[in-house]
């Protein structure tokens, strides 16, 4: 492995541009902006198509879909590549196209899976494939990428919505009926799956987690950061925008397609990796993107609801045996636990630690880290340095090993069925 010093202090400067900056602003969410027009409605700009080339096709035998819900409805209506094999171009290009997210955050998702989870340019949205990082295996690549699905604690995590957690129940792609349903249930007399509720779903699932994984971990990227901006994709992004709702609402109906559940609620069918869009169904306006200072603001906003959200720790392998970890502890001082619910420190704080840790991670998958480390750290500093995050020097990686689900080696892909 080549040194990387210089990187990282090239980095370190870059996040110091806010020395003693501490943000304290405010979570610009408000509960009650889904009523407000901030923007004009614009339906033929906003419709997103599903006939022709983008009908729905099911995934074959060879094509690979994984934990997220999104991408897996994007591959079955052409707008990535049926196999499930997605470049950060076409992320890039794709994701703001169909959902309305920006092409900021649409950045930092796509450049993290590529470099932890594929090969630098390319992954699977599924399990490991051979289609993925050929090129590259045993001149740079230590091994076989892991795509979406292997990349459990760096991108997959324990306590997704929908998703079970991996040593719960073998798997970590496969939507489970019951959190299925319970989210439902959550949401059925409002009939919309807003930020609010969305908030109190992921409260439940991490006591859920505790409660039952044995090798439940909280970490910081995987637990903060995705998890975080995916249950508030449940609103934000398969929302459908209307004159009514410019904002968007998420109904019982609308879930269901997207979480391939068909049936009536009590009986709910799943059919793995058969998520859709919806027909007739309208994306983010252009105007009102889906941007990474939104989700953050969404992060920010659960937070002050849940401070367990940010509580990095795992259990110690049985049940109910959750030991967080001291955010002071593990960051110099620079953090601790009564910032983290103000203004963007919750991020922060996972991001920094994100960056952090990289160096290490990073070495596991490349020979020469170089070029992974400038790509995935250049966008993780580049939303650092534009929040004004706190920045720490170093972070004692061992306090999170000693979860023994961080440690464990992943075998928990099995294909589609
Ligand atoms: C470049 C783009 C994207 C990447 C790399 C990505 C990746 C991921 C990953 C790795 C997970 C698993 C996280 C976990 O274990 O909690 C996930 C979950 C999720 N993603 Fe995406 N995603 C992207 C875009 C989207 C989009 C456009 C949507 C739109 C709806 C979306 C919705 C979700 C949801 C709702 C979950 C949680 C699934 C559950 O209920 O368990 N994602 N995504
Ligand atoms: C989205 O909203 C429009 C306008 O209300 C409606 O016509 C359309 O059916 C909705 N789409 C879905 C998938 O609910
Ligand atoms: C964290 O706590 C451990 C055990 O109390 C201690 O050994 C270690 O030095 C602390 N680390 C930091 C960064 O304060």
């Amino acid at each position: 492995m080549k040194s990387n010093i210089a990187l990282v202090s090239a980095l370190a400067s870059l996040t110091n541009a806010f020395p003693g900056n501490l943000p304290q602003l405010e979570a610009r969410y408000d509960p009650t902006a889904s009523l407000k027009k901030r923007v004009v409605f614009d339906a033929a700009a906003q419709y997103v198509d599903t006939t022709g080339t983008h009908a729905f096709v099911a995934p074959g035998a060879t094509d690979q879909r994984g934990p997220c819900p999104g991408l897996n409805a994007m591959a079955n209506h052409g707008y990535l590549p049926h196999n499930g094999i997605a470049t950060i171009d076409d992320l890039v290009t794709q994701v703001p196209k169909v959902f309305g997210m920006g092409a900021d955050l649409a950045g930092i998702l796509a450049v993290y899976g590529a470099v932890l989870d594929g090969d630098l340019t390319s992954y699977s949205i599924g399990g490991p494939d051979s289609r993925v990082g050929l090129s590259l295996l045993g001149l740079n690549l230590l091994s076989q990428p892991t795509g979406l699905t292997g990349s459990h604690n760096n991108y997959e995590g324990d306590a997704s919505a929908v998703r079970g957690d991996l040593y719960q129940y073998g798997n970590n792609y496969l939507s489970q009926v019951s959190q299925f349903q319970a989210l439902y249930d959550l949401g059925k007399s409002q009939d919309s799956y807003d930020v609010p509720l969305v908030t109190k779903f992921r409260s439940s699932r991490l006591k859920q987690s505790v409660a039952n994984n044995p090798y439940y971990v909280h970490g910081p990227f995987a637990g903060v950061v995705a998890q975080g901006a995916a249950y508030a994709f449940i609103h934000r992004l398969m929302g459908n925008k209307s004159e009514t709702y410019p904002e968007g609402r998420t109904n019982g109906e609308i879930l269901k397609t997207f979480y391939a559940m068909s049936g009536d609620s009590g009986s709910f069918s799943y059919t793995p990796g058969h998520e859709r869009l919806p027909d007739n169904w309208y994306k983010c306006n252009a105007l009102d993107q889906y941007t990474t200072a939104a989700a953050v603001a969404d992060i920010a906003y659960m937070q002050t609801q849940d401070l367990n959200f940010a509580s990095l720790g795992g259990n110690m392998g049985t049940t109910n045996s959750f030991v967080g970890l001291d955010p002071a502890n593990l960051t110099g001082g620079v953090y601790n636990a009564g910032m983290l619910a103000q203004g963007n420190n919750a991020v922060c704080f996972a991001i920094q630690l994100t960056i952090q840790a990289l160096p290490g991670t990073l070495a596991g998958l490349f020979s020469d880290i170089t070029a992974a480390l400038s790509k995935v750290a250049g966008v993780l500093g580049t939303a650092s340095s534009s929040l004004g995050c706190p920045q720490i020097t170093n972070v004692d990686k061992k306090q999170l090993e000693q979860f023994p689900g961080y440690s464990k080696s992943y075998d928990g892909y099995h294909g589609l069925v």
